[in-house]
């Protein structure tokens, strides 16, 4: 049976209406929630066709205010972290939040991901959320608008990114679901295999913001050219590893950005549900969760903890906007900020 919902969620302190939208193709189910367009669950059959749900969230809408992490959210003006909170742009020097001192983080105090979106169009499979950013938010130049959309296909969610501004602006926007392939409720995924189509990543200092080398993952506990479960080398004493307290990096996806490729695949020997992760973007910083609380409270009372889910965002390198070698990020009011990531989903057999 196919169902399109659409519920209320919760009020805002701002006493804005939240709502939760469901879609359902009779494979793949998901919740949505227009605070911070955020992929709140999304539930997919294991090998023995028990719906798991797979993405770590909250029960209320308080939670999703008040606590760090960024669960499920839709993450922007800028994703990922800005040096200093500063960048020049046509002259001029823009000063941002430092809110991951001392650097900018995921769009500063009251980025995308903290906002109510409004709905588009919404459909058993599809839902399209949108926002607009007004000149001057959160210090960055230009009214920027933007959507979301969220669609179920088959065996596969994807999500299309679109944005278009009024003045010279940076735009760098991901999703930040935190995936554990046996069940959100399911303690760490250190065992979960992973496989990231990248040669090169970019390591990072130690406020993690990348150096600006191109740096080969051969030789390396960063190399996951060949599936590797997540805890195997995660505590190696690799420099990158033990200023990071863990994957919380960016690596650079193999061939063209612009051209939908294999960006990375997740697989979990209990559940036998694989996930494979493909994207126009030209990155993927992999966040192994190693700074969710202990001890976490998450829906329906479920624990979690640092570890115990793994981030695969695609997007843009790292403080971009600082660094001529990345790709740009800059977004003009005459071009399209159109970027698609696709999850797909099957069983391996046990
Ligand atoms: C960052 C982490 C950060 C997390 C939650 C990730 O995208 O890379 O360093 O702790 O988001 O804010």
């Amino acid at each position: 049976m196919l169902n399109s919902s659409r519920q209320l969620f919760g009020y805002t302190k701002d006493d804005l209406a939240v709502e939760t939208l469901t879609l359902d193709n009779g494979i793949l189910s998901c919740d949505i929630i227009t605070f911070g367009a955020a992929l709140r669950s999304l539930r997919v059959p294991d090998r023995s066709g028990i719906k798991r749900d797979v993405v770590l969230g909250y029960d209320t809408l308080e939670e999703y205010e008040s606590h760090p992490g960024y669960l499920g959210a839709v993450v922007g003006r800028v994703a990922n972290r800005i040096a200093g909170g500063r960048f020049t742009m046509n002259g001029q020097t823009y000063a941002l939040a430092v809110n991951d001192p001392p650097n900018h983080l995921h769009g500063g105090n009251v980025g995308f991901s903290h906002k109510v979106w409004s709905v588009v169009e919404h459909t058993s499979t599809l839902v399209t959320l949108a926002l607009t950013s007004p000149d001057g938010e959160e210090c960055y130049p230009g009214t920027m608008r933007v959507r979301v959309t969220y669609a179920l296909e088959g065996n596969t969610l994807s999500m299309r990114y679109q944005a278009i501004t009024d003045r010279d602006t940076p735009c760098n926007l991901t999703g930040h679901a935190y995936f554990n392939l046996n069940g959100h409720d399911s303690g760490p995924v250190t065992d979960q295999c992973l496989r990231i189509y990248a040669e090169n990543y970019t390591p990072s200092d130690a406020t993690n913001i990348p150096t600006g080398e191109i740096a080969p993952v051969a030789g390396t506990p960063m190399d996951f050219r060949k599936a590797t479960p997540i805890g195997a080398r995660i505590n190696e004493p690799f420099h990158q590893l033990i200023q990071a307290n863990g994957y919380d990096h960016n690596y650079v996806i193999d061939g063209e950005m612009g051209t939908l490729r294999k960006a990375a695949q997740a697989y979990s020997p209990t559940s036998g549900i694989s996930m494979d992760v493909e994207t126009t973007l030209p990155g993927l910083h992999f966040y192994a969760a190693n700074f969710l609380d202990e001890g976490l409270t998450g829906k329906k009372g479920a624990v979690y903890g640092p570890r115990y889910a793994f981030c695969l965002e695609t997007q843009f390198f790292p403080d971009a906007v600082n660094q001529p070698a990345f790709p740009s990020v800059i977004l003009k009011p005459d071009g399209v900020y159109d970027h698609t990531t696709v999850f797909s989903f099957c069983c391996v057999k046990g």
